[in-house]
């Protein structure tokens, strides 16, 4: 296999490794309280990225997560990419 595609590959299988680390830390940690309705329902409170990565932030101190910046910004990426579709 030649060089270039084996590392494209590789940048890839990371990228996709960490869109699953990202998933499965929303889902074990913030599927118990409430569902994804939350970020769809017409009385949704948050209106801008950064508000949503207070409310992220927030919502991991309520479980008594200690999350990083980077974590917390990863899984607001992923809710606006699903849900809010905030300019950035
Ligand atoms: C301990 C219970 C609890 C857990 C677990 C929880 N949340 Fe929340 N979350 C809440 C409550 C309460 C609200 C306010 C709900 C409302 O406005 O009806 C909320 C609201 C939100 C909102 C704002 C919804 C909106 O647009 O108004 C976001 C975004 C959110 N949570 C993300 C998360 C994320 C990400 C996690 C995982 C880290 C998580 N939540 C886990 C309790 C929780």
């Amino acid at each position: 296999m030649n060089l270039r595609l084996l590392a494209l590959l590789l940048v890839l299988s990371k990228f996709a490794n960490a869109a699953d680390d990202v998933t499965t830390r929303y889902q074990t940690s913030c599927t118990t309280c409430h569902g994804t309705d939350v970020y769809t329902s017409t009385k949704r409170r948050i209106t801008s990225f950064d508000a949503l990565e207070r409310q992220v932030n927030r919502c991991t101190l309520a479980l008594s997560l200690r999350w990083s910046n980077n974590e917390v910004h990863d899984v607001s990426a992923y809710l606006n990419q699903r849900f809010y579709h905030f300019p950035r």
